[in-house]
């Protein structure tokens, strides 16, 4: 059964956890961001009312069934840099999608690389979870380079896959899957009699790999990647 709760997660720079009120002002901080508020609920205002309602929309996303909204935190300060959701509008078909963003005053140091690993590794632990999706436009090197780093493969290029801002956007598709790989076994079993199918010490198992995916999640208000 998947968590009735958001999951406090722990990366080696981030710490993924639910959001808190006093989040409101890194919320506040990227409201005049060219991307975040087009591909989330981020509002524009930049007031504090209206960024705490946004964190009231995160903690309703799992009550909702849409997903699991975290707050990306630096690991050592629980500083607020960011957010990642795991977003479930196709879990009954084993599917699930990520989306997140970075302030921009806390980009290029490893915090959504760490933080896409973290929540895809958890996320394929999930027995619900098979496969786990991820859309990136073209030209965001920095969200398809994270997404690379962490084991997800790109599928393809969806065309004129997105409304974003307006215009309809091509999309990279890439995603990560449990897979079933040959494993030794513990116990090898002994060789087989002749005609056994049986021939060797090996077993399959069922791992996770890494894999990082981001895709839109519907909400109330529109469709986003990142909520
Ligand atoms: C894309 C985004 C999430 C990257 O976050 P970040 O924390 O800066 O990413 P990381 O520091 O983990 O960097 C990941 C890799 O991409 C590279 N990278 C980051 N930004 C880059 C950029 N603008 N151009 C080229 N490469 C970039 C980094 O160098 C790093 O590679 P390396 O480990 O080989 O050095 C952030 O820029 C952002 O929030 N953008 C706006 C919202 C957005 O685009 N969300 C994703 C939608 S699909």
């Amino acid at each position: 059964m998947l968590p009735q709760t958001i999951p406090t997660l722990t990366g080696r720079r981030v710490t993924l956890r639910p959001f808190r009120e006093s989040d409101a002002p890194l919320v506040q901080s990227v409201a005049d961001d060219p991307l975040i508020p087009l591909i989330t609920t981020v509002p524009t205002t930049g007031s504090l009312e209206d960024a705490l309602a946004y964190i009231d929309r995160q903690h309703e996303r799992l009550a909702s069934g849409a997903g699991y909204s975290f707050a990306i935190a630096n690991a050592e300060t629980d500083e607020m840099v960011g957010q990642i959701g795991l977003w479930l509008a196709a879990i009954k078909h084993g599917r699930a999608s990520t989306g997140y963003w970075v302030a921009p005053q806390h980009r290029r140091r490893g915090y959504v690389s760490d933080a896409l690993r973290t929540l895809s590794d958890w996320a394929l632990s999930l027995d619900e979870v098979q496969r786990l999706e991820l859309y990136v436009e073209p030209w965001n090197e920095g969200s398809w380079h994270a997404a690379e780093k962490c084991g997800f493969q790109r599928e393809g290029l969806l065309r004129s896959w997105q409304l974003v801002g307006g215009e309809r956007k091509d999309m990279y598709m890439y995603s990560r899957i449990r897979s079933r790989r040959q494993t030794p076994a513990a116990n090898p079993p002994k060789p087989m009699a002749p005609n056994s199918h049986t021939h060797t010490g090996w077993h399959y198992e069922w791992v996770r790999e890494a894999s990082c995916s981001i895709t839109a999640a519907s909400s109330s208000e529109r469709l986003h990647i990142g909520q």
